[in-house]
């Protein structure tokens, strides 16, 4: 078939010379991946979504500029954000014919849970810059939909209430700060709500460097302190209710100085497992269960930890590898089809999150945008699951799928 005259355009501008392959090319391309010739149409109902693609156009449309920025911005170049969905071009499927496949089961276990689904929704802070409801229109949609749910301490929603929205336990995603009677104080607080499990992020202890953030704030004037200010430590508290009654100070916010013991202090505080989020090597996935991580989570944070330019797929081998089934792995990072979906489960992942692809429902349509984007991604598994000739997530392999030299 005749390339389009935009995906010609796209080609000639990633090959010129004149232009290079600058991060910005690359940024367009990696776009045109997902949205060859879309013509530019907002949904007006979740129900008329026919991927996750089209509520992100509804999210970019209604949100602020710098509520946009903080949900799509990578870092530096955007390298490591490209790369995320780029990566996912170089699998492909081995589809596998005549396979009794009338009956499609996405049921699965995680840390002693029983999963309706492998795909679960990633901790996202400060959600009330997405929607009034927030969190809790994720927990809503989390227990209509029976997904697992992640919690981020810095979540715009308290642990209590995200609980008795969902009406189950979530797991809660731990940021410590350098102070710690508050990191105490928010793992005591989390069991004590039923949280069964804590997610320590371990990929922004010195921060990142959010320039696309930083560009789109510029761009707009409003005041954000009602919904997620940061500007005085009583704002904070206010906007961040996890750290209702902490005493740290900002001076104490990042973690520079954590190191792997941090896992021993953790357990001296709580019995809850300890997933480690953030890890990219094999190197580190093997020292996290050598601490004694209860699962393994592999992520570049949706490409806003560092410029790694390296998709977390990419990662995933050497993680799985090294592991070697001890634990539990999850991954997250640029997932946006069933078809992505899949191919981690294949090469060994037995969780994929989702970040972005469920906030973009959040931010169109509150809860039955994240219900949808949800019942879609199942539904998309489902489909690929049916063309691979797997029944079930223990079905899905290597076979499966192949990597383009
Ligand atoms: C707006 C935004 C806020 C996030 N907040 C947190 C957070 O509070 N804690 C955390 O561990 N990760 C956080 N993440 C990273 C996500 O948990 C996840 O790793 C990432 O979104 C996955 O990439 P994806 O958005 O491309 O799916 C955030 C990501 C985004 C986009």
């Amino acid at each position: 078939m005749e390339a389009s005259p935009r995906r010609q355009f796209l080609k000639f501008l990633t090959a010129s010379p004149l232009l290079g392959w600058t991060a910005a090319g690359r940024l367009l391309a990696e776009e045109s991946l997902d949205s060859i010739d879309l013509p530019d149409y907002l949904i007006e109902s979740p129900a008329d979504a026919l991927d996750v693609f089209d509520f992100h156009n509804v999210a970019k449309h209604r949100l602020p500029p710098a509520h946009y920025g903080y949900l799509t911005t990578g870092t530096d170049g955007n390298e490591t954000l490209s790369a995320n969905r780029r990566a996912f071009e170089d699998i492909y499927l081995r589809p596998m014919r005549m396979v009794d496949t009338s009956d499609i089961s996405l049921e699965t276990a995680l840390l002693g849970e029983q999963l309706k689904s492998p795909i679960a929704l990633a901790p996202i802070g400060a959600q009330r810059a997405f929607h009034a409801d927030a969190e809790l229109a994720t927990a809503r949609a989390a227990k209509t939909q029976e997904h697992l749910q992640m919690l981020s301490n810095m979540a715009s929603s308290s642990i209590e209430d995200v609980i008795a929205a969902r009406g189950q336990p979530v797991w809660f995603q731990l940021y410590p700060t350098n102070h710690w009677p508050t990191t105490e104080m928010m793992l005591e607080r989390a069991e004590r709500a039923g949280a069964r499990v804590v997610v320590l992020t371990v990929d922004v202890n010195s921060s990142s460097n959010r320039v696309l953030l930083g560009k789109y704030t510029r761009a707009d004037g409003r005041d954000c302190s009602a919904c997620h200010g940061t500007r005085s430590i009583d704002d904070f508290r206010r906007n961040y209710p996890m750290y209702e009654g902490s005493r740290f100070d900002f001076a104490e916010f990042l973690t520079p100085g954590m190191t792997w013991g941090f896992l021993d202090r953790i357990r001296g505080v709580t019995s809850m497992k300890i997933v480690v989020k953030g890890i990219v090597t094999n190197a580190d996935a093997a020292s996290a269960v050598e601490a004694g991580a209860d699962a393994v989570y592999v992520s570049n944070h949706g490409g806003r930890a560092e410029a790694s330019g390296r998709g977390a797929i990419e990662c995933l081998p050497e993680v799985v590898e090294a592991v070697n089934g001890r634990v539990p792995v999850i991954i997250d990072s640029g997932f946006r089809r069933g078809t992505d979906i899949f191919k981690a489960l294949a090469m060994g992942a037995d969780a994929v999150c989702i970040g972005r692809a469920y906030i973009w429902g959040l931010a169109g349509f509150g809860q039955p945008g994240v219900e949808k984007v949800l019942a879609m991604l199942n539904a998309e598994l489902s489909l690929v699951m049916s063309q691979m000739g797997a029944r079930t997530i223990a079905d899905i392999g290597l076979p499966h799928i192949g990597i383009r030299s």
